[in-house]
């Protein structure tokens, strides 16, 4: 029903995947598979939500007055994740970094540690040294093509370095995790055993591969609950990170105190007012958009994973179980970070996400964002292989 093979032109508008290649210097005609939206249109119910109010042609203060927000975002958290979320629960903010940012603030003070598990979301780490706080890097196992958490040396770093705030990336952004509830649960009794807050950055929940189940860590147990701040948004979902509206879900009231009183301290009050209408819409009316998304995400998946396999045997597509981010394997040809990377750009004209900007873990590793039509996807395998020529 949904024509996700329209190619819709984004030159031109001040987009940062297309629009920016060439003031980094790349050639023109550079196919960007980087930083992660997509290059759908958003939901035909969205856009034309939207498009009503901008009719009406008054953009005053706004907020989310009436129950019919809280409802959508119920409706969804029920249905999708079996969660059963309450209003005062509810902080909205422009992004999800800008909540992550606002939690470190609110729960640590400056030099105290905070750990994270790269390779990941290289804001984590960002967020943490711009707001003077300790970084604390718990490296993810990587064996057998699959990544781990390292909850031993997860345990110990914690007692030892006295972590006081866990940022986790659920589903995984880069490596394509669904953490299962075994793992969740081992991290969380951890966290709830030495008092250590957790961010659940639940920004990739949506997109999640038949076969896999996303879990929301607050709704795991009361005690995590008790000690979270889940951090979720409709901006990747349905394309609209532009918008800049995020929901985030604080259970435990003193923490939320703490979260807001630090918003406050920011200036920031009501939410961008397209947000609201498009996050209602999408998450009242989005449902079989994102449904028939996934089914044509999972093509792309298989186009990737089978072209690899044909075509280009020396990479390693590390399987993703979510997201619409692959997690590519370079480390065979033998080329260095720097080398890869100009013969993406300069021969393949493609550019994707450098592996090393996740963490050290990501050396020898690149991030390919499939979420384009297939035929865009495609060319881009195309160039890859040009590029590579026969390594
Ligand atoms: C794990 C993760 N968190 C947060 C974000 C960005 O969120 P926002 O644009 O709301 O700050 C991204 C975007 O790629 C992401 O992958």
């Amino acid at each position: 029903m949904y024509n996700f093979d329209e190619i819709t032109e984004r030159h031109g508008t001040g987009s940062l995947k297309y629009d920016l290649a060439s003031k980094r210097g790349m050639p023109c005609d550079t196919l960007p598979f980087w930083v992660a939206d997509m290059d759908f249109k958003s939901p035909p119910e969205v856009l034309q939500a939207l498009s009503q109010r901008i009719d009406h042609g008054i953009f005053g203060y706004s907020d989310s007055i009436d129950e019919s927000y809280f409802n959508a975002l119920y409706g969804w958290n029920r249905g999708r994740f079996d969660w059963n979320i309450r209003p005062e629960w509810i902080v909205k903010v422009p992004g999800v970094v800008f909540a992550i940012c606002t939690a470190i603030r609110a729960l640590t003070k400056p030099g105290d540690a905070v750990l994270i598990q790269q390779p990941v979301y290289h804001p984590f780490e960002s967020s943490v040294k711009d707001n003077n706080r300790r970084l604390v890097v718990n490296e993810l196992i990587y064996r057998d093509g699959r990544y781990r958490m390292d909850l031993d040396e997860f345990e110990r770093q914690i007692v030892e370095e006295n972590v006081r705030l866990f940022i986790l990336c659920s589903p995984h952004n880069p490596v394509g995790r669904v953490w299962t509830g075994e793992e969740l649960t081992a991290a969380g009794d951890i966290c709830a055993r030495h008092g250590v807050f957790v961010i659940s950055d639940e920004i990739h929940q949506d997109f999640v591969y038949p076969g896999y189940r996303h879990l929301v860590f607050a709704g795991l147990k009361p005690e995590y609950a008790d000690i979270t701040v889940t951090c979720t948004a409709p901006s990747k979902t349905f394309n609209i990170p532009g918008l800049q509206i995020s929901n985030i879900f604080i259970c435990n009231e003193d923490i939320r105190r703490l979260f807001i009183a630090e918003l406050r301290r920011t200036g920031y009050s009501q939410p961008n007012v397209l947000g609201l209408i498009a996050c209602r819409a999408a998450y009242e009316k989005g449902a079989s958009w994102l449904d028939e998304l996934i089914l044509y995400l999972s093509g792309n998946l298989a186009l990737l994973r089978d072209f690899i396999k044909s075509e280009l045997p020396n990479i390693h597509l590390v399987e993703p179980e979510g997201t619409y981010l692959a997690w590519l394997d370079f480390r065979k040809s033998g080329l260095s970070d720097q080398e890869l990377e100009q013969l993406l750009v300069n021969k393949g004209r493609i550019w994707l996400s450098s592996g090393p900007t996740f963490g050290a873990g990501g050396r020898g590793f690149q991030r390919f964002n499939i979420a384009c039509p297939r035929t865009v996807l495609e060319q881009g395998l195309n160039r890859l292989k040009e590029a590579l020529g026969s390594i």
